[in-house]
């Protein structure tokens, strides 16, 4: 169909346009009829324009605009003019004009969408998925996706100027356990075996540091078949970084330069010089979480001096099982009702704990079901190290020490919703999280993980602790933290065939096994690997903290859902018999 092509967008015409001849080419956002005056919101991605059809100004047009529907796409011929006095919108950056339509073209027509095309959609989640490309159209959702390309560029450029190299490393690998689940991809050529799609690109970054490469990055996508929050997807983006002869520090300056320049061209916010730092022992006790938000006070308290020789049997049992005893004081909520505290117990037992001990803060006294266990001398020690008022009420909880903390972690960022203590126009807090335990022990496997990833170095001094007491042994790794986030990773890699080969001796992972898993590394480390370390960034969380949401799916234009579906295309789906047989594969 021949059309004519826009002289301008919807976004462009002011009043310095008045009277000139003008084209525009879009989507119809709205139509309103008004005493045979039919006016239309013409909308792209630039904006909205008002276009009128009078029948006293062009009766053809006006005869054909009748047609016009939402979403139908047109192309329209006319003149600017100032917009009659008191019919102004000042809400639109083109408010100030409208176009008289001498010719319209209808370019294609449109059904009726599902829900309307407005920042204010009340339709579910499922159905924007499902129509995502109507949900795109919408102006809050192409928002997002103009921040996400900014930060692309943003990205590129930092990196370039400062002599990194861009390098991308294969979608189809092999599979080296990272931690989460491997995603499978069989392969037709060779059966019976499988590729696995990269959870990150972190062996190939590794063996790019051992020819040469020295600063690396690459805008990646990654893949974990894991299970799915607000903050995760199956398939999501990173900004992976690798670097060269440095050290923790040379990483921190990289990165902190980074995020000056995304809050400075993002939102204009100076940060200030540096980012604080907290060790992962210091974050779990005071905050009960490795990625604390610091936007607020309400810190954790370890009680176990207080209750030292307390005849109180569960305190009795934590400290001689070298457990904790962690409180946390909610200031003038002794008003809670015995309902109120109920749920917050449930909320607590839901995550794990056996209960939820609470006492409302009298003058000189404790009121709890629990007080009459402890001695006058154990609750004015417990009111003193709190720095309990009456009217406020305290939480206190018990057992093994990281599950314990990170369960009080839990219902501080819950009392600080109920408490308000967020407010909205909260200083952001970025913490750089440090020293992290280089294992964790797994209950019910019986052995060691990584807590990062195999190739984490250990710090230096506790190489020999590493057959002696693993769970002592610290890693060089670090988290950036935003807001309550971990928006990245990353470590100081070991670098050393023979310290690798210890690392995997004490993960339990056999020399056989290392050779067939991770051989390829192990040698490349043969010949020459410099020291080397990096970060990766949760670029979709990043996105998603920059424009103000609470879910990555927004920042995403084609997300899965919780349940990893793809609503639109209708991935995964089932595919034909003969695909399978090429592939070598029956289900069962
Ligand atoms: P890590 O596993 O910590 O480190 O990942 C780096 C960052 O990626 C983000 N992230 C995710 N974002 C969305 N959906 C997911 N499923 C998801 N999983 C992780 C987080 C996280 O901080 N190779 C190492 C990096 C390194 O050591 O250099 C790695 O991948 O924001």
């Amino acid at each position: 169909m021949k059309f004519k092509k826009r002289t301008h967008t919807c976004g462009d015409l002011r009043e310095n346009n008045i009277g000139e001849n003008v084209v525009l080419n879009g989507w119809v956002a709205n139509r309103r009829d008004l005493g045979g005056v039919i006016f239309i919101e013409l909308r792209d991605r630039y904006g909205i324009t008002q276009v009128v059809f009078e029948p006293s100004y062009n009766s053809d047009a006006h005869e054909h605009a009748k047609k016009l529907r939402s979403e139908y796409v047109i192309s329209v011929e006319g003149k600017v003019r100032k917009r009659p006095e008191g019919t102004e919108n000042l809400e639109l950056a083109t408010g100030m004009i409208d176009m008289m339509v001498d010719k319209l073209i209808i370019l294609n027509q449109a059904e009726t969408p599902p829900f309307p095309i407005d920042d204010n959609v009340d339709a579910s989640e499922d159905i924007r998925l499902k129509y995502r490309y109507l949900d795109l159209r919408r102006n809050e959702v192409q928002k997002n996706l103009l921040l996400r390309h900014r930060m692309y560029q943003i990205t590129r450029k930092y990196f370039d100027s400062n002599g990194f190299v861009e390098i991308e490393t294969p979608v189809l690998m092999k599979s080296t356990p990272e931690g989460a689940r491997d995603f499978l991809v069989p392969s037709r050529l060779h059966k019976g075996k499988f590729y696995a799609l990269p959870q990150s690109p972190q062996t190939y970054k590794q063996i790019l540091m051992v020819s040469g490469f020295d600063r690396y990055f690459q805008i990646v996508k990654c893949f974990r078949d894991e299970d799915l929050r607000a903050d995760r997807q199956p398939e999501f983006t990173q900004i992976d970084v690798e670097m060269s002869f440095v050290d923790v520090e040379d990483i921190f300056e990289m990165v902190e330069g980074l995020m000056k320049i995304f809050f400075k061209e993002i939102l204009d916010y100076d940060l200030s010089a540096n980012i604080p730092r907290l060790s992962f022992e210091e974050a779990m006790e005071k905050y009960g979480s490795d990625k604390p938000d610091l936007r607020f006070g309400l810190k954790l308290v370890t009680l176990n001096d207080v209750f030292e020789k307390s005849e109180f049997r569960v305190f009795k049992d934590s400290i001689s099982q070298d457990g904790i005893i962690t409180g946390l004081l909610a200031k003038r909520c002794g008003d809670y009702t015995r309902n109120q505290l109920d749920v917050l117990t449930d909320f607590v037992k839901k995550l794990g704990a056996g209960g939820l001990i609470w006492m409302r803060v009298k003058e000189n006294d404790l009121d709890a079901p629990i007080a009459k266990f402890l001695s006058d001398e154990e609750k004015q020690n417990l009111i003193k190290k709190l720095k309990a008022e009456p009217g406020d009420l305290l939480f206190i909880l018990t057992g093994q020490k990281l599950k314990t903390l990170s369960l009080m972690g839990s219902l501080r960022l819950e009392m600080a919703k109920r408490m308000n203590l967020i407010p909205q126009d909260a200083e952001p807090s970025l913490l750089w999280v440090t020293d992290f335990p280089l294992f964790e022990w797994d209950e019910e496997s019986k052995r060691y993980y990584a807590m990062h990833h195999p190739f984490t170095s250990p710090r230096i001094e506790d190489i020999p602790l590493m057959e002696t007491d693993p769970v002592k042994v610290k890693a060089r790794a670090y988290d950036l933290v935003l807001n309550g986030n971990e928006i990245a990773g990353g470590s100081i890699r070991i670098h050393d065939s023979k310290l690798q080969s210890l690392m995997f001796k004490a993960l339990g992972i056999g020399e056989e096994e290392a050779k067939e898993k991770f051989g390829f590394l192990m040698n490349a480390f043969k010949y020459g690997a410099p020291p080397h370390g990096g970060i990766a960034f949760g670029f979709d969380r990043l996105a998603m903290l920059f424009a103000g949401k609470s879910s990555i799916r927004d920042v995403i234009a084609f997300p899965k859902t919780s349940s990893g579906l793809s609503l639109m295309d209708e991935s995964p789906s089932h595919v034909d018999e003969a695909q399978l047989t090429e592939l070598h594969i029956k289900i069962k």
